[in-house]
Parts: structure tokens; sequence; C-alpha cells
């Protein structure tokens, strides 16, 4: 990481914790945060399903929990006939800063498309939240030396053609499908080597945002990985899933050293 820009580190929850888990979570996480310090620059968001975003909030708010809160999708829309979804503009009503949107789970399983991702993207900068973009290649796109293409092609189909200065606002995070939840993160080198990648396709649109973009790492990370994977210049933070439903794996990660 680059000290400018800080390094952000998310709990994606993903489909756990119900809001009575949640709030025992928060607190314990808080407790531990609050009893230390934070590292200059870093900076933390939590995201839990829907259903737990208002406890948190509160317990965040009232405890003085040095988090942002964090959603992990929504809709394109405002509001409308669109049974089950919930949109940016009810996000942004309850402090939501970060939006996770086009995680490989819902591209996976939800059919999203880079269309969708980027009216999406459309939607969270328009309710003054910071997407967080996922982007990243399966195994065999890995293996077959494609990885580097499908990555820098969901970049631009993400921000290409977005102002300088909202293209340096957002986040983006590589996520290699292959090392989600399969205990077995990216080396040090190879996260770097994609998160750097991933800049350079930045700077191909939006040159004067390359310094400023940040750009997380996700996929199996543990307090044993952060440090070494932190180390990586163009490594800002990471997008934790399994490990932040663990206060004290999760508040280990935030405080790796950089
Ligand atoms: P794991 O940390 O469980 O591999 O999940 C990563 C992820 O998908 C975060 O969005």
């Amino acid at each position: 990481m680059l000290a400018e820009r800080g390094v952000l580190v998310s709990g994606n929850w993903k489909m756990n914790e119900n809001h009575f888990e949640a709030l025992k979570l928060v607190q314990e996480l808080g407790a531990l945060l609050l009893a230390g310090t934070l590292p200059p620059g870093r900076e933390v968001s939590l995201h839990p399903p829907f259903t737990s975003l208002r406890t948190v909030q509160t317990a965040v708010e009232s405890d003085h929990i040095p988090v942002a809160l964090g959603a992990q999708n929504c809709h394109w829309e405002d509001r409308g006939a669109y049974t089950g979804e919930v949109s940016a503009e009810m996000l942004a009503k309850l402090n939501v800063r970060y939006v996770i949107t086009g995680h490989s789970e819902r591209r996976q399983y939800f059919g999203e498309t880079d269309e969708v991702v980027a009216r999406k993207i459309d939607a969270i900068l328009r309710h003054g939240m910071v997407p967080i973009v996922c982007v990243g290649e399966t195994l065999a796109e890995r293996e077959a030396g494609d990885a580097e293409t499908k990555v820098r092609g969901q970049v631009r189909a993400a921000l290409e053609g977005r102002p300088t200065e909202v293209v340096a606002s957002v986040v983006l995070a590589y996520e290699p499908i292959w090392a989600i939840g399969t205990g077995r993160t990216a080396t040090p080198a190879d996260a770097q080597e994609m998160c750097a990648a991933i800049r350079s396709e930045v700077g191909h649109f939006a040159p004067s945002a390359t310094a400023a973009i940040r750009v997380q790492y996700g996929g199996s990370v543990t307090p044993e990985t952060a440090e070494e994977l932190l180390a990586g210049e163009d490594i800002d933070g990471f997008l934790v899933g399994g490990a932040s439903l663990d206060a004290q794996r999760l508040v280990s990660i935030v405080r790796a050293r950089a």
C-alpha cells in the first residue's frame, strides 16, 4: 500500500448472522477496536445482511465504534415493483457508506452481468456512497492464461467513461474466484501483480485517478496472510469473508502492519 491512499479492511458477512448474532459480533468487534488504536489511515467497513443493517448501525453509532456501515448489494432503481429488492436510496438513509457490487457470488448465482453491475454503481454513486466493485477470474481462466484480460475487462466495464474524480473515489476489490472460501489465498506476488494490472488499466481511461483509487485483495485472507499481502504496494486493504465473522481475527487483520 501507498501511505497516502490508506487501507480499507471490509468485512463481508455474506448470508451469515441473524440480527441477534450480528449485534453480538459488532459489540465484540467494538470492544476490541476501542481497546486499542488503529494504524494511521486505516478504515474498517462492515457489511452485514440487510436484515441486520439497522441493528449494526444503531450499535455503531451509539457505542462510537470506529467502523463504516456497508452493504453487500443493492438494486439500480430507487424504488418500484422489484419484489425482494433493496435500493441504494434505502441504504443511504441508513448511513451506509460502502456498497459491495459485482461480487462473484452474485455474478455466478444471480446472473449479474457487467452491465447490471455498472447500473448498480450508478445508483450507489447517485446516493453519495462508495461502491466496492469486485473483479476476479475463475481457476480455468487463470490456468488458460486469461486472468488479466478478464479482470481488465471487468474494470473497464465498471468504470470507463466516468469522470476522473468519480473513478478516483471508487474501491476495486480483486477477488480471484478460486481463492474465495477455499483457504487458498493468492500468493502475495500474484495478488500484487493483479492489483498493479488493475491500477494500470484504470490509467488507460482515467490517468489521474490511478494514484488515488484503492484496490483491495479478497480471497481467504487471514491474520496469518494479511501482513505479507499488505506489503504489496498496489494492495490497499482487504475484502474479508470467513475471517470477518470472528471479531478477534478481523481485528488482527485490521491491525496488520503495512
Ligand atoms: P473468504 O475470505 O471467505 O474467502 O471470502 C472472500 C470474499 O468473497 C469476500 O467478499
